[in-house]
């Protein structure tokens, strides 16, 4: 028999019951994953998806028939991905350019992508945790009067809940993609944020231009879509006000139609960005739903590893020197 969803999520949930259930009026065979996905969340977990469900329903409810479907179809696109990594243990394009024409450059793709992605944000529990540990470890212990920089701002949520705190002096999005930027910034609109951000197109992998030092930087699922994540951190290094914090979310074994830097365990991400200059203040490793983190380490499953970092000071005195 069809389920609505109502039974895989407590009614002290409204919002997140509420996309559940669009989700599965147009997907019903998607049951069985959600299901696993909300039962493996704590509860701060779970109030925190309500919350982002709510940010969610705010951007899209006039129209979640359409953002049910452009998940659907990511979903899609992401299983045709993992088949070609299950085959060949690597990611299908390892250059840039190859996904910049497929995915970067294709407005209409960009745009279904970031739409579906932004679903993922309540819906995965790897994600969901995620962002439930960006908001308390990171955003909730920020000074008032930080200067705050996302990388990759793509559908604007991170970037929206930062500046949801109303204590951070600046806000910045630089992304890539056009397309990502038009989204941000329409994103932000629609949530009523009134303090303004500085978004720009903007290449991470370019050495960031002008005097702007930041307190706080957010790189969430960008590292992999670089072919050089190492030249990232040692310009997000140099943007960073000496003694300032990183918040890393990099995916781990987690084929994509734009990613291209194969990370293959959490050790591999901590090494990344130690290696970037920084110290690791805390880091957490969110497996996919149906796994623990020793399951998916041992199988290659995908697991969402976030970690908090602080700029070393020997590198922070070479950018003095400058
Ligand atoms: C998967 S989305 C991430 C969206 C959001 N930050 C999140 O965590 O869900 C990746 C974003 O990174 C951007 N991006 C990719 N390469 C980049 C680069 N070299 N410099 C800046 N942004 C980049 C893409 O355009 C896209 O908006």
């Amino acid at each position: 028999m069809q389920s609505d969803g109502d039974e895989l999520v407590g009614e002290q949930f409204p919002r997140l019951r509420k996309i559940v259930r669009a989700v599965l009026q147009s997907w019903p065979e998607h049951q069985r994953f959600l299901g696993r996905s909300i039962k493996e969340r704590s509860g701060p977990v779970l109030e925190s998806s309500e919350s982002i469900a709510r940010m969610i329903l705010e951007l899209e409810d006039d129209d979640i028939c359409r953002l049910c479907e452009d998940y659907k179809w990511m979903c899609a696109r992401l299983q045709e991905e993992e088949v070609e990594f299950r085959r060949n243990g690597r990611y299908r394009y390892a250059d840039f350019a190859q996904v910049q024409r497929l995915v970067y450059d294709d407005a209409a793709f960009m745009d279904r992508y970031l739409r579906g992605l932004l679903l993922s944000q309540a819906l995965w529990v790897n994600h969901a945790s995620a962002i439930d540990f960006y908001r308390r470890a990171f955003l909730s212990e920020a000074a008032g009067g930080a200067r705050l920089l996302e990388i990759g701002p793509g559908h604007g949520l991170l970037l929206g809940l930062a500046m949801r705190e109303g204590r951070f002096a600046a806000i910045a999005g630089w992304d890539v993609s056009a397309t990502s930027i038009a989204s941000t910034c329409a994103a932000l609109k629609k949530l009523g944020l009134a303090q303004p951000a500085d978004l720009r197109v903007a290449d991470i992998l370019e050495p960031p231009t002008g005097d702007d030092a930041f307190d706080l930087v957010v790189i969430s699922e960008v590292l992999e879509h670089l072919e050089r994540p190492d030249v990232a951190l040692a310009n997000l290094h140099r943007a960073l006000a000496p003694g300032g914090k990183i918040f890393v979310n990099v995916p781990i074994n987690s084929p994509a139609p734009d990613h291209i830097y194969l990370l293959r365990s959490p050790g591999e991400a901590i090494a990344l960005v130690e290696r970037g200059g920084f110290s690791i203040i805390e880091a957490r490793h969110f497996p996919t739903a149906g796994y623990t983190i020793e399951r998916a380490q041992r199988l290659g499953g995908t697991i969402s590893s976030a970690i908090i970092a602080q700029a070393r000071q020997a590198q922070a005195t070479d950018r003095d020197n400058r």
